[in-house]
């Protein structure tokens, strides 16, 4: 059985770093509020002429170097984000370059916050139908760019950054020790776009916009969603919550990752938080954490790790991998 199995993590952060005091200095707000309700105490945000595909290669780069692969190996990248360089081309093309790829197909993955989960679902299915032997999954963002810095109750929730991972299509036994992407769920829900999304667009407004949310009803629904593909993920591959090594969440929101971990009963030492540092950057939060936690020890080989995300659109998923 072909699985798709994660052989390289690799993540980039901007240098300069904006603390919640800092922004009670632009707007209404402050360090307890911001902490209190979100779980965040800074992010980081993207340097003048600082894009999203330079994040994007950046932890592309390192990893490579973590899979310990050459670039003539990759045959895909699926690039992740709601942050694009450019209207057109795909900023997954802006990377191939940049890695000096010259071959394979790169191209962009829109779905917001769920970003990560859907390019890896894209890729993963590449894979396991042997239409490419290598990919790199990327979820990057520069969200400081749409956010409007007088709206307290939006531009102190996101930040910038990315994460990557590379996959590699491996034969194995295919049961749920078997190392690999055991599955991946993703959703979608039209009807709840006027919650969460920014306010322009290339066909609507000719600019980019800004992010308007209404943050209760989106909570409200986080969690529900995030519960349901959860359970739909573990009842396919047969396996119970208390199977799962780690939870690599979205990171949106430390009280909607709580809440998720106490709905699969799994103990705050086995849950993978960054949100406090990095706040949400949408598509790129779960392979940021990631990366840290497989980096640092936390995540090693046979864990089973479970990874989620909800964002704009809705969009929602879960993928379940065998490290
Ligand atoms: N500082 C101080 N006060 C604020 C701020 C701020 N930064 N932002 C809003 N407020 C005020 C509001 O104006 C309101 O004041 P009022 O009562 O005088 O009208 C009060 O705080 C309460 O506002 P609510 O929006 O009801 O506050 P809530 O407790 O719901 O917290 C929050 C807001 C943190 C946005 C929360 O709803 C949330 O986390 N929602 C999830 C949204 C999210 O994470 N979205 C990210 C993208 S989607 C995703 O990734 C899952």
């Amino acid at each position: 059985m072909r699985r798709s199995q994660i052989v390289g993590c690799g993540s980039y952060l901007p240098e300069r770093i904006v603390t919640n005091d800092e922004l009670a200095k632009r707007v209404d707000t402050s360090d307890e509020w911001i902490a209190e309700r979100t779980g965040i105490r800074q992010r980081h945000v993207a340097a003048e002429g600082e894009f999203t595909s330079h994040l994007a290669t950046r932890a592309a780069e390192r990893a490579l170097a973590a899979a310990n692969l050459p670039i003539s190996d990759l045959d895909l990248i699926v690039l992740a984000t709601a942050t694009p360089d450019e209207t057109f081309p795909a900023t997954a093309t802006r990377v191939q370059q940049a890695l000096g790829m010259t071959r394979g197909a790169a191209f962009d993955v829109g779905a917001v916050c769920s970003g990560f989960i859907y390019a890896m679902a894209v890729a993963d299915n590449f894979l396991k139908c042997g239409q490419a032997k290598t990919a790199l999954v990327i979820g990057a963002e520069t969200f400081s760019r749409i956010l409007d810095w007088t709206d307290r109750s939006t531009c102190v929730l996101f930040g910038d950054g990315a994460g990557a991972v590379v996959l590699r299509a491996g034969e194995g036994v295919g049961d749920s020790t078997d190392r690999g992407i055991l599955t991946t769920k993703i959703h979608s829900d039209g009807r709840h776009h006027d919650l969460l999304f920014a306010n322009g667009g290339p066909s609507t407004t000719q600019t980019a916009g800004v992010v308007k949310m209404e943050g209760r009803k989106v909570f409200k629904h986080a969690i529900e969603k995030l519960t349901e593909v959860v359970g739909e993920s573990l009842a396919e591959v047969g396996l119970p919550a208390s199977a799962i090594d780690w939870l690599v969440p979205h990171q949106a929101n430390r009280r909607i990752i709580d809440g998720a971990a106490q709905k699969l009963a799994l103990p705050p030492e086995r849950v993978v938080i960054t949100v406090d540092r990095h706040a949400n950057t949408s598509a790129a939060s779960v392979p940021l954490a990631l990366a840290e936690a497989v980096g640092d020890g936390r995540i090693r080989p046979g864990h089973l790790v479970l990874m989620e995300a909800m964002g704009s659109g809705f969009t929602w998923g879960a993928a379940l991998a065998r490290m």
